[in-house]
Formats: structure tokens, sequence, C-alpha cells
């Protein structure tokens, strides 16, 4: 065996998940960005988590409000999710510059994406320092599912965005 650098291991774990972060912005705007960085924590209670840049504005929102929607990411939003992938909600208001169709969850006052097939409402439990990222440890409050939609992966790394098939 060769010894490779972390993004060659990312391609290699190819596909990756892909989540989309949606959180509330201090404006009061939605802000929404993509994640691969993401795993589940514990079945009971429900819990998960994720990890992004200490810059993040998704990271400061949820750090502040404590709450946030973690959704998968359908086929239509393949260029949206890249757009909001390389943009800061700090810089723009991602919704206003790519709009996409957005739907309600009883329960919470963040919006998600209508093509979603999983998401979940979170509760905020634990920020941990992680090198260059921060990881967000999170109560699951609830789950919501659309059997009708597809479910985006992360390919090459984080390069591509496609839908995964069993072989
Ligand atoms: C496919 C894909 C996966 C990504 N995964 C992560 C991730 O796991 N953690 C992270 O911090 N950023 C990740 N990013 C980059 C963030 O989405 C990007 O830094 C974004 O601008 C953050 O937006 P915000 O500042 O509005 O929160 C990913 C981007 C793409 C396109």
């Amino acid at each position: 065996m060769k010894e490779i650098k972390f993004n060659e291991a990312a391609a290699i774990t190819s596909p990756n998940p892909l989540v989309l972060v949606c959180t509330e912005k201090e404006n009061g705007c939605l802000n929404i960005a993509p994640v691969s960085f993401f795993m589940y924590t514990s079945v009971n209670p429900p819990m998960l988590a994720f990890a992004m840049g200490k810059a993040s504005n998704s990271g400061e929102n949820i750090r502040r409000t404590g709450k946030a929607i973690i959704s998968t990411a359908g086929d239509s939003l393949k260029e949206a999710v890249m757009t909001y992938g390389s943009t800061s909600g700090r810089k723009i208001d991602k919704m206003t510059h790519t709009p996409i169709v957005l739907q309600s969850v009883e329960g919470s006052d963040i919006q998600f994406p209508e093509d979603t097939k999983l998401a979940f409402v979170v509760s905020l439990t634990k920020t941990i320092e992680a090198g260059d990222h921060y990881l967000y440890l999170c109560d699951i409050d609830k789950i919501v599912a659309d059997e009708t939609k597809e479910v985006l992966f992360a390919w090459n790394g984080y390069a591509k965005l496609a839908c995964a098939q069993q072989k």
C-alpha cells in the first residue's frame, strides 16, 4: 500500500453522503449549505452529527438558534446545491441569489427544499471543536420522508453530485 492524501481518501470512499443544512440567518432569511461530513450517532434517542468549517454561516446560525433542518437533496437540485456549496450565507442571501421551491414542516420555522426524500428537524445538543471544523451533535426531533423523491450523493470526493445505484 502507498500513503495518500485526505482528498484522495475521500474520493475512494465515494459516494459520500450529502445533506443540506438549512438554518435561519441573523436577518431571518433561510440559508442552505451542502455537507458530506454527516453521520448518525444514536438510535435511542435518535441523534445525528455533521461537521462544518469554523467560519461557515450555517455553523454560526445553528450555534445561535440551536435549530436546523437536515435534508437530503433531490435530483433537480444538482446545480443549486453546487452554488450553495461555493458561496457563504455570510456574504449573500442564497435563496434570493439562487431560488428553489421550498416547503415547511410542522414543528419548525425553518423551510427546506421541496425536492427532498428525507428531512430531519434537529436541535443542537453539543458543539465539539474538531481541527478546522466544528462537529455539531444534534437530537433528531422529527423525521419526514417522501418516497417518490431521489437522493443525491457526492462523488469523486465532493466534485460531482449523482444518485447511487446498487450493483
Ligand atoms: C458536495 C459538497 C459537500 C460539502 N461538504 C462539506 C462538509 O462536509 N463540511 C463543510 O464544512 N463544508 C462542506 N462543503 C462546503 C460548504 O457547503 C461551503 O463551505 C458553503 O459555502 C458553506 O456555506 P455557509 O457559509 O453559508 O454555511 C461541501 C460542498 C459541496 C459542494
